[in-house]
């Protein structure tokens, strides 16, 4: 088989537009902030999502949907993706963003004295180019000098592009910081009243991250509108797997059965939806893959080690010492390996059980010290700590009991 004609469709990046599965309402919302571009009413976004849930995604599908529509060709739209992962510090987030203004800047004479007048910032000349520098000794210039800079970077660039939007990733991290959210929310105050709002900023985070934002601003939140990504749908999940599937090489089909049950385990997370197909098309590709084959990339099978398997490790070296002390460990797992999602109180785990409830406390503690169960929140429910396990118990149930073997 050549090599070109091999194409796993799957992916655990940030997924390519053609690819780009649901999201329709989020969608919708945003692209009416596009169009209204030139009234000047435009809201900047923020995007608020948990750990791998699509929020680079959708950023790169933003970008690729309005750029490659016709409606938008005349407004001169400059796209502006910058990624704060790395950045701890506020005054090294600004220096990030400034940089990918860097790249876009044509310096003249004038714009150079006006930078230069700025406290805090530095600016270094080569011939005829040049480039912004923050001066790191002049962190508590920073809230001041950050929207000034912009302010002046912006106006220049406005000969050239219309809107600029700019796309802040990962900002976690830098959220932590008390005085980011109050420097972005004075920044966009300042672009907005001077510039008559061309400038748009999309900012994602987790919920813990938006958090961070109104505590250190608390008007922080009303200058965007807020898009919450949400878990998958199933319709949604089921899309992600066809879109794949139809650009996948060798053709390989999955059966009705073995999407149902894909989606199933990934529990509404698209990130665990595209790992757990990219390892049964890694497998099995060029095949029919029914439900059992999905089992069978998971969890071990006589000549290969299945993916959960190892995610099961991590988690499974500490539980498979206690469940060998006690059969009630098993019990207690598999009871919330069926509802992997849910989280379950100790007294419906007594009834479940029958067993004394003194003693049920007791193995739901060691549960919790080995990190397979957590709190939920300050109540008295139980659930499993990672989505992954639950995957990975439900799967090694089933794969037990598709075996023959009785859990
Ligand atoms: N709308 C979607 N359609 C298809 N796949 C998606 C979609 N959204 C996310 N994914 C997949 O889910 C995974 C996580 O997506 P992404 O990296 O965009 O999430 P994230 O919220 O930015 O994660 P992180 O918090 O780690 O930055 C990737 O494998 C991506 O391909
Ligand atoms: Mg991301």
């Amino acid at each position: 088989m050549e090599f070109e004609n091999l194409i796993n469709p799957f992916t655990t990046m940030p997924v390519e537009p053609k690819f780009f599965a649901g999201r329709k309402a989020e969608m919708a919302r945003i692209e009416r902030q596009f169009g209204i571009l030139t009234t000047g009413n435009t809201a900047h976004i923020f995007i608020e999502g948990e750990r791998a849930i699509g929020k680079s995604s959708i950023l790169k599908y933003i970008q690729y949907k309005i750029s490659s529509d016709s409606k938008y060709e005349n407004n001169n739209i400059l796209f502006l993706y910058v990624k704060l992962g790395d950045c701890k510090s506020t005054i090294n987030a600004c220096g990030k963003i400034v940089d990918a203004f860097n790249e876009k800047i044509d310096w003249t004479t004038r714009l150079r004295d006006k930078i230069k007048g700025i406290r805090g910032l530095e600016v270094k000349v080569f011939g005829t180019g040049g480039r912004i520098d923050i001066d790191k000794t002049a962190e508590l210039d920073i809230q001041t000098s950050f929207s000034k800079a912009l302010y002046v970077i912006v106006d220049s660039l406005n000969e050239k592009y219309k809107f600029i939007v700019l796309m802040l990733d990962e900002t976690d991290a830098v959220v932590e910081n008390e005085d980011f959210g109050r420097l972005i929310k004075n920044t966009i105050e300042e672009l907005d009243i001077n510039k008559k709002k061309n400038v748009m900023v999309i900012m994602t985070a987790t919920p813990q991250g938006r958090k961070n934002c109104e505590e250190s601003h608390s008007g922080f939140i009303r200058s965007f509108i807020l898009i919450k990504l949400k878990k998958f749908k199933d319709e949604e999940g089921l899309e992600l797997i066809n879109r794949a599937l139809s650009k996948g090489r060798p053709k390989t089909e999955f059966t009705p059965e073995a999407k149902e049950f894909l989606i199933k385990l990934s529990q509404g997370t698209p990130g665990m939806l595209q790992e757990l197909c990219q390892v049964v098309f890694e497998r099995f590709r060029g095949q029919t893959v029914g439900k059992k084959e999905v089992l069978e990339s998971m969890v071990d099978s006589e000549e290969h080690v299945g993916s959960l398997t190892i995610i099961g490790q991590k988690y499974f070296s500490r539980l498979e010492e206690l469940e060998k002390q006690h059969s009630l460990y098993k019990k207690i797992t598999q009871i919330y390996s069926e509802k992997p999602n849910d989280s379950i109180s100790i007294k419906e785990l007594v009834e479940k059980t029958g067993v004394e409830e003194k003693i049920i406390r007791r193995i739901v503690k060691h549960l919790l010290k080995v990190g397979v169960l957590e709190k939920e929140g300050i109540t008295t429910k139980y659930r499993l700590s990672s989505t992954l396990l639950g995957a990975y118990l439900y799967a090694r149930n089933q794969s037990l009991i598709a075996k023959g073997k009785k859990y």
